[in-house]
């Protein structure tokens, strides 16, 4: 064993020894539960990094705008004038009063509650209210505007001028949003169905790790297994040795249950059958040709995470947002498609309520098992295994782990992601969020 570094307690004191507390077959408890650490993963990941915010569909025009967080920051995402897309800072640059206040709507300018500023959609002060009572000019000053960029849509943003473009953050993991995007005959997705919020006692990063997590399934889903015969038991529910999915670490943090090699016909991921959309079907033959529609008629959407806070969970698209260390909201919506019959998008919102809505099966398990795990290691956390599969994981020539559909091969790319992340220089705008700071 080469991890014996015997040091205890890990959290208290000075420093945080990442190096010890996360190991490649072990990683610690109390990486769930340390405050001090939470403030850490808000400066290093969620202001440090790219972060998702929205996607494009839900602010098709000019004005709209939806009002999202990126770790504990209120921002905006807005609709330009010229269709590009701004994510400004909700706060005021006068007193620092929250500017919008509605989850999302369509405006020309963005008025300050308090004292009537306004400001222009991408966030240049325009006008001042009684302005003789100034003694300096107010030329320059604006909401803070995010460096944003989208892929295929997804729109990110992040507040750390310094890091690299989005591609490389999303890395070799492009292919999972073309997958994604790929459903639609027309190459889009459109998230319209409106957001269900959830909140969850647990730690966000056991979000991520539990939705790429393929040990689970037939314990924690196990009634909802019995009742309805869905995809999953093909996929994730059966012997170890009959199950050909497969866990994915592609590398920067994003993990992927590869469902695919599972499916044997068109639509099982709907749970329909084959011949169920025939319109659909022709459209996307049409649009990629025979041998590529075929292939994704069958393989379906991708079931991954893109660190750290988006969840493309195969026709629904899930956002976690941190809250602090023992809490978290999960949001999610309907991945619709552009571009097919209403009966196709009809189908997967009745899915999407099934699987992730307030009454369903599948989110009350999983949100109820993350919560009796903060709660087990609440106090005197202790040690937890991540080894299952070290032995058999394939790496290919593109550095892409794959590992059986049962083994923690993601909780390791999860967590060799996030150390690298964490041990980063801090941005120089966020050396603290809990140090009162002078600068201009
Ligand atoms: S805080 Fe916004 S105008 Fe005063
Ligand atoms: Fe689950």
């Amino acid at each position: 064993m080469t991890h014996q570094k015997a040091v205890e307690p890990f959290l208290i004191g000075p420093t945080i020894d990442l190096d010890c507390l996360i190991q490649e077959d072990r990683v610690h408890g109390s990486l769930y539960t340390n405050d001090a650490l939470f403030e850490q993963e808000m400066q290093q990941i969620f202001y440090g990094g790219w972060v998702f915010v929205g996607h494009d569909s839900e602010i098709p025009s000019a004005g709209q705008f939806q009002r999202r967080t990126i770790g504990r920051e209120e921002v905006i995402m807005v609709r330009q004038k010229d269709q590009s897309i701004a994510v400004l800072s909700n706060r005021c640059a006068h007193r620092g009063n929250m500017m919008c206040v509605d989850k999302s709507g369509k405006t020309k300018f963005l008025t300050c509650p308090y004292h009537g500023w306004v400001y222009g959609l991408d966030g240049k002060l325009l006008d001042v209210p009684y302005p003789g009572g100034f003694p300096k000019s107010k030329e320059g000053i604006g909401l803070k505007s995010l460096r944003t960029e989208a892929y295929r849509g997804f729109v990110f943003a992040t507040f750390n001028d310094a890091t690299g473009p989005l591609g490389d953050h999303l890395g070799k993991a492009k292919v999972l949003i073309d997958r994604a995007c790929d459903m639609s005959p027309v190459g889009k997705i459109k998230l319209t169905s409106g957001w269900v919020k959830q909140r969850f006692d647990a730690n966000w990063k056991m979000l991520p790790e539990n939705d790429t997590d393929g040990y689970h399934v037939n314990y924690v889903h196990s009634s909802f297994a019995r009742v309805i015969d869905s995809h999953y038991n093909a996929a994730v529910i059966a012997t170890e040795e009959s199950l050909v999915s497969q866990t994915k670490d592609w590398g920067n943090g994003h993990t992927e249950l590869f469902f695919s090699p599972s499916y044997k016909r068109y639509f099982e991921w709907l749970g329909v059958k084959e011949d169920r959309y025939p319109e659909y079907e022709r459209q996307m033959k049409e649009a990629y040709g025979e041998e590529k529609a075929d292939r994704i008629l069958r393989d379906g959407p991708p079931h991954a995470a893109i660190f750290p806070n988006l969840f493309l969970g195969e026709m629904n698209i899930v956002i976690f947002e941190p809250i602090n260390a023992r809490q978290c909201v999960q949001w999610h919506t309907a991945m619709l498609l552009e571009g097919v019959p209403d009966e196709v998008n009809q189908r997967i919102l009745r899915q999407s309520e099934a699987a992730l809505g307030p009454s369903a099966f599948l989110l009350a398990d999983d949100s109820v098992i993350s919560e009796r795990q903060q709660l087990a290691m609440r106090d005197r956390a202790d040690w937890l295994d991540i080894s299952r599969g070290m032995n058999r994981e394939v790496v290919d020539e593109d550095g892409v782990i794959t590992g059986h559909v049962t083994d923690e091969c993601t909780n390791r790319g999860f967590w060799r992601h996030y150390k690298k992340v964490m041990q980063q220089p801090l941005p120089l705008q966020h050396q603290s969020s809990s140090a009162v700071v002078c600068s201009e």
